[in-house]
């Protein structure tokens, strides 16, 4: 035995389970019995007094949890960080314990009001005291972190929980003599399973699957060699006999009804105290503006909750709420994560709902230089689709060629600075490029109510829309087209094979016909398809007349392919009386510019079909460029590599059968894309008919 080590613990003549705070507490109310309470806790004890010298702290009635005495506080030399407890159902126990802290002598650090903390539940030194691993996630707050760096003068290396059951950290972690680790890996996020792999050696890694895990088997108290548990499994304690632990296990399934085990119920009051220490923590905070209608649009809820499941923390330091309908709000954050990297990425979604970081110290962007042909640096930030601004000596300027997923290039010209988005393949030797999130900000569109509301309107993807709301959102969008082909402007038109398939070939060729489109785009099976059907009234081999399949009919859409490429091209089959309906007959007829881009699939191709897929991007980008609206129909990749090209502000209609390809491709998180889940060839015909009527003279009508 060693008298040197100190526990603390509570006997548990008042222990229930009077309320629920935890998993582990639900339909356990009044459940558990205090003589067999008593008869566990008294073998645990029993245990630990033969190996370290136990203290006792007096149970109070009303306070049924004090038992677990991990949760007292975090205890260093001669320093504790009283625990500041999240729910209600325990605050009181801080004062028994605050005093129980003094009459001993130690030096008490209390954290701020609203700042939980639940002590060593969620903070486990590492064995030989080097670090200080602190869990966050359920009870204790992220923030809690830097106090516990600086009170104890210890780097802490913070773990995010991600399962409720494991809602304390000891509950699934447990540092182990000699650097080694016994902890359940699927109870933190990756973040925090990156750190612990870069700590913990992998010999020293040991893994508990969730039989034991449940079992509280990471809830243990370790004493040199010995790990007290309630339960272990026959592995588990060979692989720790392995290393040189022997495991002693001791029922304490009373007391799991609460959600706590050997080390809930036990406060290790000596820790091995280093006398070199560094208090850091990777933490890192950041105040963020936010302004718009941030109650009605929602951006608030949609900013905080960035925040948190990207594993970082807030405080709302002012929140200036519009009174009227019409104003607007602004609210400033205090954005903490529990690193560099975390941070950089929480900023960079906070930046995209049109946030600006750093508000006060006005910063230019950071830049670093390229010195590789087609490599960005590390940190380069990723572009959206929202309007881009960057601020350069002082002055903020707009990115052109703004798209999503590029990187923002600063340069000079005559008139000044000027940034531009640069996709990664294009970057050259010399290129300044935009890293971190200082000094840039998106511009959004204010989002109101109203406008929400007309986005959740048209936004089919929820469910299967019905007829009556198919028509309305044709309706509006027959409209749009209208408007757009009087004022001359431009359409694209995104199409799969799908669109031959379900009969609406027809239907796109009068759109195309009538000038409603500017340019198409696809890949090779919708001008194969749509060619087979011309020259053979079948597409992929089924008759679109009958429905039905046509023997052999497989063959003939190679035969297609074979007729264009003895032509030469699509057209030059047109020219030469070859191809005389369809799509791309009435492509080529009017001058209608279309651009084929080919994948790995790919029949034939067609002598069209673009198979450098860089050449192809390009040829998308340059025929998208000005466009007022696009309209999506079947064509999930062509459909989403469109999509990636396309600044925000331009109309996008995505139609497909299948919900799931319709919120992906409108959840643009910007009010001008509408989702319609349909068959293509329905929405064809509805969206022609519509036209028609539009287009009645007057009088007629
Ligand atoms: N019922 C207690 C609670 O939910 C159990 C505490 C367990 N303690 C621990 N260190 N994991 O707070």
């Amino acid at each position: 035995m060693s008298a040197s080590i100190r526990f603390l613990m509570c006997s548990p003549h008042h222990y229930d389970v009077d309320y629920v705070i935890n998993p582990w507490m639900e339909g356990n109310i009044h459940k558990s019995s205090r003589d067999r309470a008593l008869e566990q806790w008294q073998g645990l004890y029993q245990i630990i007094a033969d190996h370290a010298t136990v203290d006792l702290i007096k149970p109070q009635p009303g306070w049924p949890d004090l038992v677990f005495t991990a949760n007292a506080g975090l205890v260093l030399g001669d320093t504790v960080v009283l625990s500041r407890f999240f729910h209600p159902e325990r605050q009181g126990e801080e004062p028994h314990f605050k005093t129980w802290f003094e009459e001993q002598g130690f030096t008490v650090h209390e954290l701020p009001k609203d700042l939980p903390f639940e002590g060593a539940g969620d903070a486990l030194f590492d064995r030989e005291g080097r670090y200080l691993w602190a869990g966050y996630g359920f009870r204790s707050e992220l923030d809690s972190h830097p106090y516990l760096a600086e009170w104890l003068d210890v780097e802490v290396l913070s773990l995010r929980l991600m399962d409720e059951r494991f809602y304390h950290l000891d509950t699934c972690f447990c540092p182990l003599t000699d650097g080694y680790l016994l902890y359940y890996p699927p109870a933190f996020d990756s973040y925090s399973n990156r750190l612990i792999e870069l700590r913990v050696p992998p010999e020293k890694r040991i893994i508990v699957d969730e039989p034991d895990a449940v079992n509280f088997a990471c809830n243990a108290v370790n004493i040199n060699r010995i790990v007290i548990m309630n339960r272990a499994s026959d592995s588990l304690k060979q692989q720790l006999a392995h290393v040189g632990f022997q495991v002693l296990e001791t029922p304490l399934d009373e007391f799991l009804k609460a959600g706590g085990a050997a080390k809930c119920l036990t406060l290790r009051v000596t820790e091995p105290v280093l006398t070199e220490k560094v208090a850091t923590v990777a933490y890192e905070s950041r105040t963020i503006k936010l302004e718009g209608h941030l109650l009605d649009s929602g951006l608030i809820n949609r900013a905080l909750d960035v925040i948190t499941d990207g594993g970082g923390s807030f405080q709302v330091l002012n929140f200036d709420l519009g009174v009227q309908r019409q104003s607007t709000s602004r609210a400033e954050v205090r954005v903490s994560a529990p690193s560099h990297s975390i941070m950089e990425e929480i900023l960079s979604q906070l930046i995209d709902l049109g946030a600006i970081a750093n508000p006060r110290e006005d910063q230019d962007v950071a830049t670093e230089v390229v010195v590789k042909d087609g490599v960005g640096p590390d940190d380069f930030y990723v572009t959206t689709i929202y309007p881009t601004e960057v601020r350069v000596n002082g002055d903020w300027i707009r990115l052109q060629g703004q798209r999503m997923d590029g990187a923002i290039v600063v340069g000079e010209n005559a008139e000044g600075a000027i940034a531009r988005c640069c996709l990664l393949r294009d970057l050259k030797e010399g290129d300044r490029v935009v890293v971190g999130v200082d000094g840039i900000r998106t511009v959004r569109k204010a989002e109101a109510r109203d406008q929400r509301s007309s986005q959740e309107f048209s936004f089919m993807g929820a469910g299967v829309s019905s007829e009556r709301r198919v028509e309305l959102v044709v309706e509006q969008i027959a409209w749009e087209l209208q408007k757009i082909r009087s004022q001359n402007g431009k359409v694209v038109v995104t199409a799969g094979p799908v669109v031959i398939h379900t009969g609406g070939g027809v239907h796109l060729s009068r759109l195309i016909r009538e000038g409603y489109v500017q340019a198409l785009l696809g890949g090779n099976a919708i001008a194969v398809h749509d060619i087979e059907q011309s020259l053979m009234g079948t597409s992929l081999g089924m008759d679109m007349q009958r429905g039905i399949s046509v023997r052999g009919g497989h063959r003939h859409h190679l035969k297609a392919i074979n007729i264009i490429r003895r032509a030469g091209s699509i057209a030059a089959a047109v020219e030469q009386g070859i191809l005389t309906s369809g799509i791309f007959y009435d492509c080529v007829r009017h001058n209608v510019d279309f651009s084929l881009a080919g994948s790995i699939r790919d029949d034939g191709p067609l002598p069209d079909t673009q198979m450098d897929l860089i050449a192809a991007q390009a040829d998308y980008a340059r025929l998208i460029t000005g466009a007022d609206m696009i309209l999506m129909l079947s064509t999930m990749l062509h459909s989403i590599g469109v999509g990636n090209m396309t600044p925000a502000g331009v109309k996008m209609v995505c139609v497909d059968i299948n919900p799931a390809v319709v919120t992906k491709l409108s959840d643009r998180g910007s009010v001008e894309s509408v989702g319609v889940v349909t068959d293509v060839g329905l929405f064809l015909s509805l969206l022609v008919q519509q036209l028609d009527k539009l287009n009645v003279p007057q009088a007629v009508r």
